[in-house]
């Protein structure tokens, strides 16, 4: 058995507590399958009085998360405090430059400075490795990086966000309302801190950023992915996705064409024969189709703490053995500047959801929106007047432009017809 991997721990929230129950649990087979023990030997938190159902004692306590860059005789730190920018960056910045392996499961940050700090750990000739960070115990990261290298992947999509796959096959299975399932998700701590991170989209967005980037090659670009999240969708959204033998989910969708590559977040009506239909609760699910290999399904618990810590530590692992490889798969100077594609040439069939006023004409003025738009309806379903007089009109529409889409609902802007913004949401082909 060769000397323990030292380890410094910042953060003993939900996943650090999770690494600090892992690594004591299952220590010994750990130990044998890295050939080596892995220890945790100095930690961080705001706190030191509160109750985290563990011994503090046996580790060194430091106030500022900084201090673990520093401290003799320390391989790894293990950044689990979240936050794109602030101590998470400084802590990780820090460690890289002192040589250290750093290992993370913060996906805000790499989605801001993954590039940076790739560049750092191979100049450093240390780790950078965030399985944790997309899918959480999901082995993606490695699936994409390792497993499906060979390939050249064609499209990378799936359900990135375990707290709105919660609330939407809550709401779906159960008919409660979003803010109670919310609420849920977050006592079960598969929420952000600010969880409108999650329910606007924003965390899905970070993933897809890191999927596409290690997928395509290219340099992460948060900033052209096309983020929407689930606060539109209601229940009778949900109740008419069923009808139509479909169910809502949001998804990340990266696919790269020759026009570029396409980046986004944003609810969709999956078709009840497709597997991502049958994703329910904090489960997540990534499709990766390469182009030797076809399409490749990753499937597990998205978020939590046991199901992340498994991923932390599974790095920790890696590192152990001395196997850590390379953050995106190739040096960070071979990726190349991604190409953001023009998503109104995009084809695709389409939900419709307009919430109108129950008179006359309204429907001829959105079907009279939809013609000269050049949109071809599929289907269209009426429901009955809700108590406050609104209606629920939906709509189906054949596969055609995004952008043909997009020119009906702003001809219908403004209409004192419609109350409220009308919901677009793509059918997954
Ligand atoms: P928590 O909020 O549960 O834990 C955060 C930890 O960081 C706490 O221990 C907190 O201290 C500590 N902390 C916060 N700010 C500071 C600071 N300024 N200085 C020192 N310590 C600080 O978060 P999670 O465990 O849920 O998430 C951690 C990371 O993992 C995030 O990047 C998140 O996005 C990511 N992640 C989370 C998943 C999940 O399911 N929860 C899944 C995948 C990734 P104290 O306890 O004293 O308040
Ligand atoms: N808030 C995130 C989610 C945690 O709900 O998926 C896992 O990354």
């Amino acid at each position: 058995m060769g000397e323990p991997l030292r380890v410094a721990l910042a953060g003993l929230g939900t996943v650090g507590g999770g690494v600090v129950r892992l690594l004591g649990t299952n220590r010994e087979l750990i130990a044998r399958r890295a050939g080596r023990p892995i220890e945790v030997v100095a930690v961080s938190a705001r706190d030191r009085t509160k109750d985290r159902g563990f011994d503090l004692d046996r580790f060194a306590w430091h106030d500022d998360t900084a201090a673990l860059t520093r401290i003799d005789g320390v391989d790894a730190v293990v950044e689990l405090v979240g936050g794109a920018d602030g101590p998470a960056l400084t802590l990780a910045r820090g460690t890289l430059a002192a040589g250290r392996h750093l290992v993370t499961a913060n996906k805000a940050m790499l989605a801001h400075h993954g590039l940076e700090l790739a560049a750092s750990a191979e100049r450093a000739g240390r780790a950078l490795k965030f399985e944790a960070a997309v899918a959480g115990g999901v082995p993606v990261i490695k699936g994409l990086r390792e497993g499906a290298a060979a390939n050249a992947i064609l499209r990378v999509y799936g359900i990135l966000n375990g707290t709105c796959n919660f609330i939407l096959s809550a709401m779906e299975a159960t008919g409660r309302d979003f803010a109670d399932v919310l609420a849920e998700a977050q006592a079960r701590g598969f929420a952000e801190s600010d969880p409108s991170f999650d329910i606007d989209g924003i965390d899905a967005a970070h993933k897809l950023s890191i999927l596409a980037s290690i997928a395509f090659g290219t340099r992460p670009a948060f900033g052209s992915v096309e983020a929407h999240g689930i606060r539109q969708v209601l229940a009778a959204d949900i109740a008419e996705a069923a009808a139509l033998g479909h169910r809502i989910r949001l998804l990340g969708v990266a696919e790269e064409s020759a026009q570029g590559l396409f980046q986004r977040v944003h609810p969709h009506l999956v078709p009840l024969d497709h597997p991502l239909a049958h994703v329910a609760g904090s489960t997540n699910a990534v499709v990766a189709e390469g182009n030797f290999v076809g399409r490749l399904l990753f499937q597990g618990a998205g978020a939590g703490d046991g199901p992340t810590a498994s991923a932390v530590v599974a790095d920790l692992i890696d590192i152990a053995r001395g196997e850590w490889g390379l953050p995106y798969a190739m040096p960070a100077a071979a990726l190349t500047e991604a190409r953001p594609v023009d998503s109104g040439a995009r084809r695709a069939r389409a939900y419709l959801r307009f919430a109108v006023a129950d008179r006359v004409g309204v429907l001829a003025e959105i079907a009279a929106a939809m013609r000269d738009a050049g949109v071809s309806i599929a289907s269209l379903t009426q429901r009955e007047a809700a108590a406050d007089g609104t209606v629920l009109v939906a709509i189906v529409t054949h596969e055609g432009p995004e952008r043909s889409v997009a020119a009906a609902l702003e001809r219908l802007r403004g209409s004192q017809s419609l109350a409220g913004q009308p919901l677009w949401m793509p059918i997954l082909a």
